[in-house]
């Protein structure tokens, strides 16, 4: 059983990667082998529309563009259980995390009418989002659509998948050496104290159940993960 968390934020230890670490631990907890990558660290690009992945007789589920993202692209579609992680940027996910949902989105997504599964295995996800908004705003400002369209190139790795919001987040150590009057930095220190500890402790259980369940699943089928 595999479990592989993907990293969007360019902070390695900040909100989005804790998150993704403490749903990891759950995951071991429950059973899993864990991985995470850091996807600032690579180097590469969106989609560029080679269409190497929609011509006849080419490989399914392949991206043909080879760069810095087709060593994580082959990790993804080995995993069983995948963990996604990204901070919000400017109402959307971070520029990386956009250019791996177009890449894996690509290559899973047929142009066949009726729509035939490219995808053969079984991957459940789980997508984690963080942002400096509270969850009021959020839902004015209709984050909601955002946080499920991301979810749609997920959908088609054949497994579950569900995303986790955390609101309000800290974005720096010290409010006082910003220029961040728009924040109240007692509030922001409160959220980290009280509500971001939930926060870890929901993605530690979201990484624990999707490794039982998918225990229980091959149990059930009398099958190994892929
Ligand atoms: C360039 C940039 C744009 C941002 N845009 C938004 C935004 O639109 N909405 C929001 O709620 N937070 C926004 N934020 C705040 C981050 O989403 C928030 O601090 C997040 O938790 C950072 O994740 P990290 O700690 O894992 O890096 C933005 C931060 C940066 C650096």
């Amino acid at each position: 059983m595999r479990t592989l968390a993907l990293n969007g934020s360019p902070r390695k230890c900040w909100n989005t990667a804790q998150l993704l670490e403490s749903a990891l631990s759950g995951a071991r907890e429950a059973g899993s082998q864990t991985e995470m990558f850091h996807l600032f660290d690579y180097n590469y690009k969106g989609c560029i529309s080679c269409f190497g992945c929609k011509r006849r007789n080419s490989k399914l589920c392949h991206c043909y563009f080879k760069d810095g993202l087709s060593p994580i692209l082959e990790k993804i579609l080995q995993t069983d259980i995948l963990l996604l992680g990204s901070p919000i940027y400017f109402g959307d996910v971070t520029g990386q995390m956009r250019n791996l949902l177009e890449r894996l989105g690509f290559i899973t997504l047929t142009y066949d009418n009726p729509q035939q599964k490219f995808f053969p295995g079984r991957i459940d996800s789980a997508f984690f989002y963080t942002m400096n908004i509270p969850a009021t705003l959020a839902k004015n400002y209709g984050y909601e659509a955002l946080f499920q369209r991301q979810l749609l190139p997920l959908q088609r790795l054949g497994g579950s998948s569900q995303y986790y919001a955390a609101y309000n987040t800290l974005q720096f150590d010290d409010y006082s050496q910003y220029r961040c009057s728009y924040f109240n930095a007692a509030e922001k220190e409160r959220s980290r104290q009280e509500d971001f500890p939930k926060d870890l402790e929901a993605a530690y259980q979201i990484g624990f159940q999707l490794v039982k369940e998918r225990l229980a699943l091959a149990a059930e089928e009398g099958t190994e993960s892929n």
